[in-house]
């Protein structure tokens, strides 16, 4: 795993954005995995920003949700659908036609949810696939105890979820219990995995999912078998790694060691 501590919010959303657009810009036809939540939501205007600058092309981009409400409407102001389009897909270039999202209201969800897994093969796998980590160690919305060989399913969301999204929810509006997620697998299936976290809330369940043993407990944790995860944080969220020092002198050595590896020819 590689860790990137970045001294605060904005600078951790820098580095992924670089990091995103070098992606995209080597393969302009670049499969993207998209995660919702407060946390990617600076990366995302990073990108725009460039985009608007004429810096990056999202014209042949492909995108996949990670994760969706069920009985949620694509227009529903609080679907994952809808928040996406808003913070990123409709101020980018990418055709309509590129973009798949889970869908919250659906009959034969089962049915969907293969349907959408092959889509994702049929369109070459994820090339990198962005995820934020919930307080209690999900990744998409694969609650502990998940298999970490699933795949696109229906789940019911565990309480702590429930509660940490009831404020975005007007009040006597109940936050839907279930979701369709991609799967713990079909994370583990991207090429590349980019793992983001920001704030002191989150420090705890960091250290674990990058120092503590792989268990299905805390599903982040399997990220620690992944070939190419990036896992980039800002201060606050490193502050309980105990490596924490380590992980910086790795990425001072990066630019070096990358000489090294892939000489110029
Ligand atoms: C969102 C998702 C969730 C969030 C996680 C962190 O698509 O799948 O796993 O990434 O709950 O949410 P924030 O970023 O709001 O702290």
């Amino acid at each position: 795993m590689e860790i990137l501590i970045r001294k605060d919010y904005a600078a951790m959303c820098d580095e992924a954005a670089g990091l995103l657009a070098e992606e995209i810009r080597r393969k302009p036809a670049l499969v993207l995995g998209l995660a919702t939540g407060r946390t990617p939501l600076g990366v995302y205007e990073r990108l725009i920003r460039l985009h608007k600058d004429g810096k990056l092309d999202f014209g042949r981009v492909r995108t996949f949700n990670l994760d969706e409400f069920i009985s949620l409407g694509p227009d529903h102001p609080r679907s994952f659908h809808h928040e996406l389009r808003t913070h990123f897909l409709d101020h980018v270039n990418i055709p309509r036609q590129n973009i798949h999202s889970l869908v919250g209201l659906i009959h034969n969800v089962e049915h969907y949810c293969e349907v959408y897994e092959r889509k994702i093969s049929a369109a070459g796998g994820i090339d990198i696939q962005i995820v934020g980590i919930g307080r209690n160690g999900h990744i998409g919305f694969n609650e502990p105890g998940s298999s970490l060989g699933s795949r696109t399913r229906p789940k019911t969301l565990a309480e702590e979820t429930l509660a940490d999204h009831r404020k975005a929810f007007p009040p006597g509006e109940e936050v839907p219990r279930f979701c369709v997620t991609m799967g713990i697998g079909t994370i583990m299936e991207a090429k590349r995995v980019l793992l983001l976290a920001a704030g002191a809330e989150k420090a705890e369940i960091v250290r674990k999912a990058v120092e503590g043993p792989i268990t299905a407990a805390v599903p982040a944790t399997v990220l620690q078998v992944h070939p190419r995860t990036a896992t980039i944080l800002d201060e606050p969220a490193a502050s309980k790694l105990e490596s924490a020092r380590y992980w910086k002198w790795i990425d001072e050595n990066k630019a070096k060691l990358d000489e090294i590896a892939r000489p110029k020819e």
